[in-house]
């Protein structure tokens, strides 16, 4: 499966096949959503076909959902498995207490519900992802379709009561109309180069009227498997 990846592919399956180590028999797994976390699926299905490994799998997306079955892997619902034993999962920033943005994917909805389900959430990625502070990826926001416009303004003037830096926001777009999540909604993408506290800002935003789910992730991820593009794994 390794042969012929460009180095960040590399990178990433390297990540992504050390995570599935952590998986076990009879295990109820989350599936994340995104590039990094389709390795981690193919790559359970490996462990799937050849080991015999009998799992459950949560998927975060329609398009995890589909990949999922493609390899192997009996899928369920959550509501199905009610609790998990581990997610596994992307994300677009970490930083040293293991706090992150994700939603990069626009998945961020599902995959928070998932992960705060698990017993462990396991996130894997590149080198590229860590920062020291969160912020530089555009922060995602999912609203509601009625009154976005509105939820945006009021997203807006929060930032600005809440001083912090860089305040411009965007509807998110796919071509020429909006994104459209698994759940029906939009997304508001937050521009802010720097979130000084991410446990305060996420509270703030998921209280404004339409807002459904911010992706920031505090306090929820345990462990990160970030893989290297010379095939070196580090666990943190
Ligand atoms: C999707 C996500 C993804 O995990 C995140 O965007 C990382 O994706 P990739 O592994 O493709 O870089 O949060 O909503």
């Amino acid at each position: 499966m390794s042969s012929n990846l460009s180095p960040i592919d590399t990178a990433k399956f390297v990540a992504a096949k050390r995570a599935v180590d952590f998986v076990e028999d009879g295990m109820r797994v989350g599936l994340g959503t995104g590039s990094t976390a389709a390795w981690m699926v193919r790559c359970l299905g490996e462990r799937v076909r050849e080991e015999g490994l009998r799992i459950a799998g949560v998927p975060t997306s329609t398009r995890t959902a589909e990949l999922a079955r493609q390899v192997g892997i009996r899928v369920i619902s959550l509501d199905e498995a009610r609790w998990l034993d581990l997610t596994i999962d992307g994300a677009d920033e970490f930083d040293m207490d293991l706090n992150l943005i994700k939603g990069g994917g626009g998945a961020h909805l599902q995959e928070k519900i998932v992960a705060t389900a698990s017993d462990q959430m396991i996130v894997i990625t590149d080198p590229s992802k860590q920062v020291e502070h969160l912020g530089s990826f555009p922060l995602p926001v999912e609203v509601i379709p009625f009154g976005w416009q509105t939820s945006k303004a009021l997203i807006e003037e929060t930032l600005a009561s809440l001083e912090v830096l860089g305040q411009t926001s965007a509807l998110r777009m796919n071509g020429e109309a909006p994104f459209v999540t698994d759940e029906g909604n939009h997304i508001i993408d937050l521009y802010l180069q720097r979130i000084g506290n991410p446990r305060q800002l996420s509270m703030v935003l998921n209280q404004i009227p339409g807002v459904v789910e911010n992706g920031l992730f505090i306090d929820i991820c345990d462990k990160v498997v970030i893989g290297h593009q010379d095939g070196r794994v580090e666990v943190i």
